[in-house]
């Protein structure tokens, strides 16, 4: 491989801080300009997904041997461990893990010292005759060295392309240097056990392939109307009672009732302490998500005492959202709320607890003495405001314990407090408008990112809560508006693909309807935005559909349509 020193650093979309960590500390060696069209042929012939932000290559081969190891010390330790795992895996053979030092054919994972940022994901690849080496400031970059590395490798993908073989003598990888850096630091997907609850090796499975993805967040919608999926220990009738509903709406016709009754399902706190050191291994955050004031009747179900009428309410067996809140104007609905999140908060330790906030209609506070009352005392105007008012107990609250707010836009409709961050779900607007008065905000409109609607036209296709988001209107989503002022930009934290639950009745479902949009989703959270074009994309998910094949996965087979990249 033909390298050369090079001071140019091409020209990377991502945030200028992020650019710095990783990029000026390491030399950056190019190949000549000319070679760039053979990297974009390697990275179709790959199937890399997403795609990397730059990839130069060069003339040789590295050959992944019966002698190679993958060397890490210190705090590379852990990652050159999962990585070797990995490599295993997708190879069939054992690859011995070692703290070096590395020889000639080994694959090193190197942690660049000195470097004052740690929020860079970036990483830096090198392959040639010689050896592989990551680079990168953080784990987090070394771990996402390694799925690119373990893309190259991967056999069904290989195989079909060439890109390496095995010739009896081990895995042949291109020589090549990949520099590449995520876009956004909110890569996330929502999950919904609360309509239909997923088993929670599924949630180990979901966080697997989103590593494979270079996505980062999965938020879990834990409660809803229709269920309460968490166990809380001060209060255990939310699972005895929440956990269970009567009956569930008929698959095919959701007005009725299916006759059929459903639960208890709800996650212990053993099992979701579990599943945030899984998913913290594989540099994914869970963000746990825990409704209020709306979409409450299952607590409400188990505790009547917190609503506004006293009840009685049982777990709603319909989809839709329910009128009977929790009540803002009791101080002990209040405190109800603040003891569930200082449960929640013991067993996630993510930045943002997400509160819901969304749907949550407001009749009853209007007829509710004690909600009115607040409302005087607080001097607010309204029961919007009074919405605002409560979330601000709960802002308070999460403050106290080091964390922060998350909710649906709606929560910006009495005015927002002042740490809340935003998801943007009824479109872009209440995004924009958040991240104008500096707050920061996930975009994920049901324009683009509601990946529970329908995907296709066919007859075939599955029954779908509606709409149509076909993969290339995924793939289109830009989450930064145009209008939004270049100094704003950096409030726009990322972009979220939801799965919400009503019509997932299996985690089959749950795959067909997340991939490959989902890949394309990766693709607009990760990769510069420069270098996004839709039919090369669909070269390399055809190569990527073989890997997720691998995995069993049930994905939704590409159609004509989703081939001529029409949106509408
Ligand atoms: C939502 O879809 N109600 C956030
Ligand atoms: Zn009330």
């Amino acid at each position: 491989m033909k390298l050369r020193q090079s001071t140019t650093i091409a020209q990377v979309t991502m945030k200028p801080k992020l650019l710095l960590s990783v990029f000026a500390l390491l030399p950056m060696t190019t190949l000549e300009a000319s070679s760039l069209s053979v990297a974009d042929d390697e990275v179709l012939r790959a199937g890399l997904m997403p795609r990397p932000a730059h990839v130069r290559v060069g003339d040789d081969t590295f050959q992944l041997g019966s002698n190679t190891r993958v060397i890490g010390t210190g705090a590379a330790a852990a990652e050159a461990a999962k990585l070797a795992e990995a490599l295993s895996i997708v190879l069939g053979r054992p690859i011995p893990v070692s703290i070096g030092p590395a020889d000639k054919g080994d694959i090193e994972l190197v942690l660049v010292q000195g470097d004052s940022s740690t929020s860079s994901e970036g990483y830096q690849l090198s392959i040639d005759r010689n050896g592989v080496r990551i680079r990168a400031a953080t784990p987090a970059g070394l771990f996402y060295g390694g799925i690119t590395l373990r893309q190259l490798v991967w056999p069904g993908v290989r195989d079909l392309v060439g890109v390496a073989d095995t010739r009896g003598k081990g895995v042949f990888i291109r020589a090549m240097e990949i520099t590449d850096t995520p876009r956004f630091s909110w890569r996330g997907l929502l999950v919904d056990p609360a309509r239909h609850f997923l088993p929670f090796d599924f949630l180990k499975k979901m966080v697997d392939l989103m590593a494979l993805h270079k996505l980062n967040t999965l938020q879990i919608h834990l409660t809803d109307d229709q269920g309460w999926r968490f166990e809380v220990k001060k209060y255990p009738r939310l699972t005895e009672i929440g956990s269970r509903r009567a009956e569930s709406p008929k698959r095919g016709a959701p007005n009725t009732g299916d006759g059929v009754p459903y639960g208890p399902f709800f996650y212990t706190q053993a099992e979701m302490r579990e599943l945030v050191d899984y998913a913290r291994a594989r540099h994914v955050t869970i963000v746990p998500e825990i409704e209020m004031p709306g979409h409450f009747l299952a607590a409400l179900a188990a505790y009547p005492e917190f609503s506004c009428t006293g009840g009685p309410f049982h777990v709603h067996t319909r989809w839709g959202v329910h009128s009977d809140i929790l009540c803002a104007g009791n101080e002990a609905a209040v405190g109800f709320a603040r003891d569930v999140l200082g449960e929640v908060i013991e067993v996630f330790p993510s930045e943002f607890i997400h509160i819901g906030g969304d749907e949550a209609p407001r009749e009853r506070w209007k007829a509710c003495p004690k909600c009115q009352a607040r409302i005087q005392k607080e001097g607010l105007k309204n029961e919007a405001q009074l919405q605002t008012w409560f979330n601000g107990q709960i802002e308070q609250f999460l403050a106290s314990r080091g964390r922060r707010l998350i909710g649906w836009d709606e929560i910006l409709e009495g005015g927002l407090t002042p740490g809340a961050a935003v998801m943007s779900w009824r479109g872009i607007r209440g995004g924009i408008a958040a991240a104008e008065a500096g707050h920061d905000v996930v975009m994920s409109p049901t324009s683009h990112c509601y990946l529970d609607y329908a995907q296709g036209k066919g007859p075939l296709e599955p029954e779908s809560i509606g709409g149509f988001i076909p993969l290339a209107k995924v793939y289109s989503f830009e989450p930064v508006p145009s209008e939004l002022p270049a100094e704003k930009h950096r409030h726009v934290l990322g972009v979220q693909g939801n799965l919400w639950g009503e019509f997932m009745w299996s985690p089959q479902d749950v795959e067909y309807f997340a991939f490959p949009r989902a890949v394309a989703l990766a693709e607009v959270a990760w990769s510069p935005v420069q270098s996004r074009n839709y039919s090369e994309f669909i070269g390399r998910l055809d190569r990527h559909l073989k890997r997720l094949e691998g995995l069993n996965v049930n994905y939704r087979k590409l159609d004509q349509y989703d081939r001529s990249g029409e949106i509408q």
